[in-house]
This record gives C-alpha cells, sequence and structure tokens, in this order.
C-alpha cells in the first residue's frame, strides 16, 4: 500500500516508525514531516493545513491510505475531501472532529449523552461572560472554545482570575481566534488520565493505558503545554476504571454520535479527572495524544496499518491488538521559553548534538518533533523539540534508561522535566 502520513511532530515520527514496519506498507510519503522521519519514509513539502494539496497529492502518488497525525486537518475537513476522491483515510470526518475543535459543541454532546463532565456554560458575548462570572463565587475555569494546542485553558482561584481570564480571552484574544467563544465551567479537583480508543462508527477498542504530563515544571507546577513527558502503563487506569469509563463516557458518546448522524472513525482520546464524585470528561480529540503516542506506539506489537484498516472497515470487533508487556517511558526535549512564553518567543534555531549516541543505548528510540536542517546541521525548529524514549521491564527501568539517553543530547536552552514517571 501507498500510505501518507500528515503532520510534523513527534507524535507524527512515532506513528511513521510503527507504519513503516508494516508489511501491507510499500511506500510512505509524510506531509511535512521532519529530519527525522525522512529516515524512514520520503518527505513532501505540503502542509498539514493545505487541504487541497494533500487531496491532489493522494490522488496523483494512488495513495491508499491516508493517516492523519494532528487535529488541525481533521478539523478543516481533509477526510471528507479524502472520501469525495474515494481515498481512505484514518481519522474522523468534520464533523467528528468538531468534538476536540468546539469545546461548545463538545459540552453540548457530553449533556446530551449524560456524560459526567464539569458543569458549564459557553459564551459569544464577553458581557454575558462577565455577568455569569460575577454570579459564581466557586472557583472556575475558562476555556477558549477553539484549537489552542492544549494551551487554550485558564484555571482560576477566584472569580477576579476567572473576570481577568474572560477579558483576555475575549478581548485581549490571548489565544486568538480560538477564544472568540469561550466555555466558562466549574473547576474540578483530581489526578488526570486519559484513555484512548479506536472507534470505527459502533465500536470501540480501548488502547493500552498512557498518562502525560502536562505542566512544564517538575511536581506538576507552571503552565499547561500540549505534554512534556508521558508513560505506559498508567497505573491509574485500572481495568475497573477502564470499564467504567467505557459505560458511562465512550457508549453513550458513541450512541449520541450516531443519532447526530455523525459516523466517527479514529481514534478518540477522553481526558478525564478522577474526581471524588467518579471520572468526569474533561475533554475529548480526535486524534492520538502527543507524546502519549510516543509510548503506545512503542507497546504496541500488532501491525498498526492493519488496525487502522478494521477501523475504517468497521471491524474492530474482530481483532486483537497485542502489547509488549513492558513498560515505557517518553521525556520530550523542550525550547528555552517553550510552556511560558508565546509560541513565537520561544527560542528556535539551536545546534542540536548528541542524538546518535543516546539513540544507540538499549531500548531507547528518539522521536523529532520540533527539528530542522539548516546547511546540514541539525537544530530546533519548535516547542516540543525530541521525544526521548525507552523501554524497560520495570517503570524506574524505563526511566532510567530514557533519562540517560538524555543525558547525552544538549541544546542551548534545553528544558525537560526530571520526574517523567514518578
Ligand atoms: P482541556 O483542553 O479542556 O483538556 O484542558 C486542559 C487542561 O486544563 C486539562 O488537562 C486540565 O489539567 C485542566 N482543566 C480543564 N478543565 C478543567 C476543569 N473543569 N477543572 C480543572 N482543571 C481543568
Ligand atoms: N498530550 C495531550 C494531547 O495530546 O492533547
Amino acid at each position: 500500500m501507498n500510505i501518507l502520513l500528515i503532520g510534523s511532530g513527534a507524535r507524527e515520527h512515532a506513528l511513521a516508525w510503527k507504519l513503516a514496519q508494516s508489511p501491507l506498507c510499500t511506500k510512505l510519503f509524510i506531509a511535512p514531516g521532519n529530519p527525522g522521519m525522512a529516515e524512514i519514509g520520503i518527505l513532501v513539502d505540503i502542509r498539514s493545513d493545505a487541504i487541497a494539496d494533500i487531496t491532489r497529492f493522494a490522488v496523483d502518488q494512488a495513495i491508499d491510505l491516508v493517516v492523519v497525525g494532528p487535529e488541525d486537518p481533521l478539523a478543516l475537513g481533509l477526510v471528507d475531501a479524502l472520501d469525495a476522491k474515494k481515498i481512505q483515510a484514518f481519522g474522523p470526518s468534520l464533523a467528528g472532529a468538531q468534538l476536540e475543535a468546539d469545546k461548545t459543541f463538545s459540552k453540548k454532546i457530553m449533556r446530551e449523552a449524560l456524560i459526567p463532565t464539569a458543569e458549564g456554560r459557553s459564551f459569544k458575548s464577553m458581557r454575558d461572560a462577565l455577568n455569569y462570572v460575577e454570579t459564581r463565587n466557586e472557583p472556575l475555569v475558562v476555556k477558549a472554545a477553539g484549537l489552542a494546542r492544549g494551551k487554550g485553558v485558564v484555571i482560576c482561584k477566584d472569580p477576579v482570575e476567572a473576570l481577568d481570564a474572560v477579558r483576555n480571552i475575549m478581548e485581549k484574544k490571548i489565544f486568538g481566534a480560538a477564544g472568540s467563544t469561550i466555555v466558562v465551567e466549574e473547576r474540578l479537583a483530581g489526578p488526570e488520565i486519559s484513555l484512548l480508543a479506536m472507534i470505527d462508527g459502533h465500536n470501540a477498542y480501548i488502547l493500552e493505558s498512557a498518562q502525560d504530563h502536562k505542566r512544564i515544571g517538575d511536581n506538576d507546577t507552571g503552565p499547561n503545554t500540549g505534554g512534556m513527558g508521558a508513560f505506559s502503563p498508567a497505573p491509574l487506569m485500572t481495568e475497573e476504571l477502564c470499564r467504567r469509563t467505557e459505560r458511562e463516557i465512550i457508549v453513550p458518546l458513541l450512541d449520541t454520535l450516531s443519532r447526530h448522524e455523525i459516523d466517527y472513525r479514529g481514534i478518540l482520546y477522553a481526558g478525564l479527572m478522577l474526581t471524588a464524585g467518579g471520572p468526569k470528561n474533561l475533554e475529548f480529540n480526535c486524534r492520538f495524544g502527543d507524546p502519549e503516542a510516543q509510548v503506545l506506539m512503542l507497546r504496541l506489537k500488532s501491525d498498526l496499518v492493519e488496525a487502522m484498516l478494521a477501523c475504517i472497515e468497521k471491524r474492530l470487533d474482530q481483532i486483537t491488538l497485542q502489547w509488549d508487556n513492558r513498560h515505557a517511558v517518553c521525556v520530550v526535549l523542550a525550547s528555552q521559553g517553550y510552556g511560558w512564553e508565546r509560541d513565537d518567543k520561544v527560542i528556535k534555531g539551536m545546534p542540536i548534538e548528541g542524538i546518535s549516541a543516546a539513540a544507540a543505548l538499549p531500548e531507547v528510540t528518539v522521536f523529532h518533533g520540533g527539528t530542522a536542517l539548516h546547511d546540514g546541521q541539525l537544530v530546533t525548529s519548535g516547542g516540543r523539540v525530541l521525544s526521548v524514549c525507552a523501554l524497560g521491564d520495570t517503570l524506574s527501568q524505563a526511566r532510567d534508561r530514557a533519562y540517560e539517553a538524555v543525558g547525552k543530547i544538549s541544546f542551548k536552552g534545553m528544558q525537560y522535566r526530571r520526574d517523567i514517571g514518578q
């Protein structure tokens, strides 16, 4: 099969690494990819949000399967455009992707499906939002309703902070157009865990557990990021919690989506908070998590292409995925300023040293995220630069291996968490 993978982050590098291992994969194209992926596929110079260009390329190159890594092309209707050309794609349609791209829609569906979630309301008018916040005295969370790379959320400790957050998002537009509508909701407390499943329209196949670390700083301090590291399996996701989440969240969601005639196929990512009152769903994402995908791909033993085809062809109930029983850990190496500064203020262009020495260590795999080649030198080109991953018989062995590998890598301003998997 000719496969085209869309995206350029470390999640996509991990997917490319796994797709390329499939006996079904004859040729792997990646648009736009990054230098790390150039070793396993053919890089195509098309941006991941250039829907018409991707579709044209897929037709011209007789692509049999398009795998969409990030949420933006899904929310822009890439899968619908490919479907119109009879090209198979892994990922939900535009309508399904609104579960992630539009938090107002997502809340509406959750309410309709009676899915446990934070009480909340959404607002298009800043005046109305401010009036509402003034009537509340519990801690609130203010969110941009649109796509904001996991950063469009302000956790507020009191109503004064919440009023500021409303103004910052709606007036000062700190999250850009994503904040033209906001969701204000009650602040929940508890550990966070995500559950990822493949969905084929009817059936859900729950993947092995993985947990990420969202805050920039050790001990979960500082601002939220896209994710600074991950580990799998995640002991918090017990068999009982998994079944409960499936029963209370996934199944009602699928029923409600089909009532809305949304044929959801692809990955569903449920971001949960384990509150005193049971698991509550904070958000849905319509794609693999980054860095959760990195640890899951390391542990997946089955053929990813076969699994994706089963999902597209609505026969997930007929497959069983095999997983490596060992533990996987991923440590994200980020650029100076990432997490703290606006994306355009993150320091980029720094030469990167030591990847080969790191990758030569036992059971270590290094996935590229924000990297680029400048005159033959590998340099940083984004916030999250590398995902340094390792397998181990125990979590602590996997962690030690990953951190030993991290020790071999350097670039100016490199920051990472020291407590991944702890
Ligand atoms: P979201 O993009 O909605 O998942 O929010 C990103 C992060 O913000 C979550 O992973 C949580 O850490 C935090 N968060 C979101 N909603 C709430 C809430 N209602 N209460 C407490 N924390 C929240
Ligand atoms: N790691 C969280 C996410 O991908 O949304």
